[in-house]
């Protein structure tokens, strides 16, 4: 198949393109915000027609959560319009839209794992602007999924987990709030799912939580990224009273893999894929983390 990837400079169309060797019977195709800017009808349309899809993944977003409350035109532009957009173009092709979705959809007062029908009430902008591209993407019609998943990171890009090695080599002992709790998600791990899911029936416009197995603070989190690279400095925990942000987080966003694992698909241990993660920074760095 020809798959399609936009966002593709983003660290999860980054992650699609390095695991893209293991799926030699598809050729992938990938396009950055100047290639394929997903709120440009023509744009989006020259990209799937250069790439002839059959397939449209969508990696790009608006992702800075607390950015977005005094940016929330853009975020929603990116995140509700654009999705709308490619919904549109998907049904109008008859090709399938893989798209992602964040944990933040959910109010985070409960104490369960999440399932995909629990209902949803974000907290801040960037939630809401990605529920609406939720909302967008189902009343289309088109074919394919929508992946919520959380707390992303990966040897790409901005993320926790880079930011804590960088904390770690500055000899920076960091607070990590210890009162949010969640599930990380290694972008690689979720790229594979994807590839995985393609290879069953798309039929209707399904939803799918997918996180790493594990349910942990951010200051868990930090603690473990610590550990592993033998930092001598210490995580301190805090409260997130004592973080202020400008956006809301929900305390309680751990999504129940359940459904996606019944299809065949692993879900692997968040210590795991973070060391797997942990290897491939340290050989992509030139500086020793020791
Ligand atoms: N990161 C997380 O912790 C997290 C958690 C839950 C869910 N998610 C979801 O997972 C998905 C992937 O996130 P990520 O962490 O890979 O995000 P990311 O690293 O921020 O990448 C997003 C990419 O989208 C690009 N982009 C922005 N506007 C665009 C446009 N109009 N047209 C084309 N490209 C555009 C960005 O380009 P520029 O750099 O040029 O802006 C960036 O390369 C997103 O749907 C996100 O909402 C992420």
């Amino acid at each position: 198949m020809n798959i399609a990837v936009t966002g593709s400079q983003g660290q999860l169309g980054l992650s699609f393109r390095k695991i893209s060797a293991s799926y030699s019977q598809h050729r992938l195709f990938f396009a950055g915000r100047t290639e394929a800017d997903i709120t440009r009808r023509e744009s989006v349309e020259h990209f799937l027609d250069r790439s002839r899809a059959e397939v449209l993944i969508n990696c790009a977003a608006y992702t800075a959560v607390d950015r977005a409350e005094k940016e929330q035109s853009a975020a929603w532009l990116i995140n509700a319009e654009g999705p709308a957009l490619l919904s549109h173009i998907a049904k109008e092709r008859g090709i399938p839209l893989i798209h992602f979705s964040t944990d933040y959809v959910f109010p985070g007062t409960g104490h369960q794992p999440l399932r995909e029908n629990d209902p949803t009430s974000p907290q801040n902008t960037y939630g809401r602007t990605k529920l609406a591209g939720e909302a967008a993407i189902k009343e289309s019609g088109c074919r394919g999924a929508i992946f919520r998943t959380a707390w992303l990171y990966s040897e790409f890009g901005h993320n926790f987990v880079r930011t804590m090695i960088r904390l770690g080599q500055q000899g920076i002992s960091p607070r990590v709030v210890a009162d949010q709790i969640g599930s990380p998600t290694y972008a690689v791990d979720l790229a594979d799912a994807v590839m995985r899911i393609l290879e069953q029936p798309l039929d209707g416009m399904e939803i799918y939580h997918y996180s790493n197995e594990g349910c942990i603070s951010w200051f868990d989190f930090a603690h473990e990224i610590f550990s592993i690279a033998g930092f001598p400095g210490k995580v301190q925990a805090i409260s997130s009273a004592e973080y202020p942000t400008d956006a809301a987080r929900p305390a309680y966003s751990v999504l129940s893999s359940q459904k996606i694992a019944h299809k065949g698909i692993p879900i692997l241990f968040w210590k795991n894929s973070l060391r797997r993660c942990y290897t491939e920074i340290e050989s992509l760095s030139t500086v020793s983390f020791r």
